[in-house]
C-alpha cells in the first residue's frame, strides 16, 4: 500500500480530445485524493490507462504497452495498474484484461470514470481486482474535479455519447446515447476558465451540432450556445468539435461567421466522396450535398479553415468509389485531413458486410489519398503569404522572435521588435514560408 502523502500517479492517454480531457478528470479525481503527478513508470504508486478503441491498431498498440509493464510491476508490486476508457467499456475486453494481464488490478469503463477513487480504495481495502463496467450511461456528473493539463487550452464537454450509429463506428456503443449538458452548467464553466485565464475554450461533443436535441426546450441549440457563449466578457476564442455535415445548419454558420470569439476553424468529417459509400456508411448525406455545404460555409464564412477525416477501403469500395474521394478532397481544398484505414470493429453493421477490402489495397488507397492532401497543404502554406492572422504567442525565442499559434494549431515564427507576452493575443503578417516553416512579423512594429 503506498503513503498517500506521497502517493504518485501517471495517467497514459490515447485517443481523442475526449479522451484527454476526461483523463483532466482522472487526474482531478487523484489529486483531489492527496495524489501527485510523474511522468515515470518506476515512480509511480498507480499508472492508469485511459483507452481507445476506435480502430484495432489503436487496441494492439494499448495491449503491447500495457503488457510492456510486466517488468516494473515485478520491481514493485504494490504498483497499482487500472485500465479504463473505450476498451474497457467495450464488449469482451475486460475478460481479456483479466486473464492476460493478471498486475491490472482495476478496470472500468466510460460510464464510471469518475468513481475511480472508490475503485481505488476498494482494492486497497480487499486487494480484490476490482472489474466495474456499467452497462449504461447515468447522469452527468457535474461535480467532477479537473485538474486541467492543457496549457492555454481549456476542453470543455457540451455532450456525451452519439446516436447517429455511422455502419463503421464503434462510438455509440462503447459511449452510449448522446446526452447534452445543461446550458447554464457549460455556461458557468466557461466563464470560470476565462476568469482564470484560459484563452481557448474549446467544446467537445461526438457531434456538437445535435446539441440539444435530448433537451425539451427548443432554444437549447448549437448555434445559441454558440452565441451565449460569445457574448461573454473577456479575452478568449471558442473552438469546437467535432461537426456531422448533416446537423450543421445555417444558424450555426451564422453565428460563427459573424461573432469575432468564434474561431474560422471547422472540422468536418466527410468519411468517403461517393454517395454509394456515404450511404453504406449511414452518414445521412450525399457527395453533393456534402460540396454543397462546403460551398455554403466557404461563401458565408470569411477566411475559414476546414479539416476532414475520411476511411478507405470500406467495405465495397471500389477504385471508382475511391477515385471520387480524391476529386473530393481535391475539390474542398481542406487545410489538413485524417485519413484512415477501414478497420473492422465488433457489433458494427459493417463488420458484417461482404467484400471486405484487402490491407494492401487500403494502404495504397490511404497513402495515395494523403498525397493528394499533402500537395494541397504544401499550395495552402505558400499562399499564405502577406496574411494576416490572430495569433497566441506559446513560447520566447531568442532575437526577438516567439514562437506563436495560429487558431487552427500552425506554428509561425514571430519577429517583433517589441516585448511579447505569452499566452496573449497578437495581430501579425506573414512574411516568409520555407519548406516547412512559417514566419511572420507584428503588426504596427
Ligand atoms: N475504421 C477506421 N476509421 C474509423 N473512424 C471511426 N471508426 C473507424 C473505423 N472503424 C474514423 C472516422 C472518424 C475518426 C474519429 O475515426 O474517420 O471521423
Ligand atoms: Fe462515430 Fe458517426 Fe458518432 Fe462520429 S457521428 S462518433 S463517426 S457514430
Amino acid at each position: 500500500m503506498y503513503n498517500i502523502a506521497m502517493a504518485k500517479y501517471l495517467i497514459k492517454t490515447y485517443g481523442c480530445q475526449m479522451n484527454l480531457h476526461e483523463s483532466e478528470k482522472l487526474a482531478g479525481v487523484l489529486e483531489n485524493a492527496g495524489f501527485s503527478a510523474t511522468d515515470k513508470e518506476n515512480e509511480a504508486d498507480v499508472i492508469v490507462f485511459n483507452t481507445c478503441c476506435i480502430r484495432e491498431s489503436a487496441e494492439q498498440k494499448i495491449y503491447a504497452h500495457i503488457g510492456a509493464l510486466k517488468s516494473i510491476y515485478k520491481k514493485n508490486p504494490n504498483l497499482i495498474v487500472a485500465v479504463c476508457g473505450c476498451m474497457a467499456q467495450e464488449k469482451g475486453t475486460s475478460d481479456i484484461i483479466q486473464k492476460k494481464f493478471p498486475f491490472v488490478k482495476i478496470v472500468f469503463g466510460t460510464h464510471n470514470l469518475t468513481k475511480f477513487k472508490e475503485y481505488l480504495d476498494k482494492y486497497n481495502l480487499s486487494k480484490k481486482r476490482v472489474f466495474e463496467i456499467w452497462e449504461n450511461e447515468k447522469d452527468i456528473d457535474e461535480n467532477c474535479p479537473k485538474y486541467r493539463t492543457s496549457g492555454y487550452n481549456a476542453w470543455v464537454n457540451i455532450s456525451y455519447g452519439c446516436n447517429n450509429f455511422c455502419t463503421y463506428c464503434i462510438v455509440p456503443y462503447v459511449r452510449g446515447r448522446e446526452r447534452s449538458r445543461d446550458m447554464n452548467d457549460i455556461i458557468n464553466e466557461v466563464k470560470e476558465l476565462v476568469h482564470n485565464g484560459y484563452k481557448y475554450i474549446t467544446l467537445l461533443g461526438q457531434n456538437v451540432n445535435s446539441y440539444g436535441n435530448d433537451i425539451d426546450d427548443k432554444n437549447v441549440t448549437f448555434a445559441n450556445l454558440l452565441d451565449k457563449l460569445s457574448n461573454l466578457d473577456g479575452n478568449f476564442k471558442i473552438k469546437f468539435m467535432t461537426s456531422h455535415p448533416k446537423d450543421l445548419n445555417d444558424e450555426v454558420i451564422n453565428v460563427i461567421a459573424k461573432k469575432s470569439k468564434i474561431c474560422k476553424v471547422i472540422h468536418l468529417p466527410c468519411q468517403s466522396g461517393s454517395t454509394k459509400i456515404l450511404k453504406a456508411m449511414n452518414r445521412r448525406y450525399s457527395r453533393e450535398e456534402y460540396i454543397a455545404l462546403i460551398d455554403k460555409i466557404k461563401t458565408k464564412i470569411k477566411d475559414v479553415v476546414l479539416t476532414s477525416d475520411f476511411i478507405v477501403g470500406f467495405p465495397g469500395e471500389t477504385e471508382e468509389d475511391f477515385i471520387q474521394t480524391c476529386s473530393l478532397v481535391e475539390y474542398c481544398k481542406y487545410n489538413s485531413i485524417f485519413a484512415f484505414m477501414y478497420s473492422k470493429r465488433k457489433g458494427t453493421i459493417a463488420e458484417k458486410m461482404d467484400n471486405q477490402i484487402d490491407i494492401a489495397t487500403k494502404r495504397q488507397r490511404v497513402n495515395k489519398l494523403l498525397a493528394i492532401q499533402h500537395q494541397i497543404t504544401k499550395e495552402i502554406n505558400l499562399n499564405l503569404k502577406d496574411s494576416i492572422h490572430n495569433v497566441i504567442i506559446e513560447k520566447t525565442l531568442d532575437n526577438n522572435q516567439y514562437l506563436a499559434k495560429s487558431d487552427c494549431g500552425k506554428t509561425i515564427i514571430v519577429n517583433a521588435d517589441s516585448k511579447l507576452e505569452e499566452n496573449q493575443f497578437y495581430d501579425i503578417k506573414i512574411t516568409k514560408i520555407t519548406n516547412n516553416k512559417i514566419f511572420g512579423k507584428l503588426i504596427g512594429d
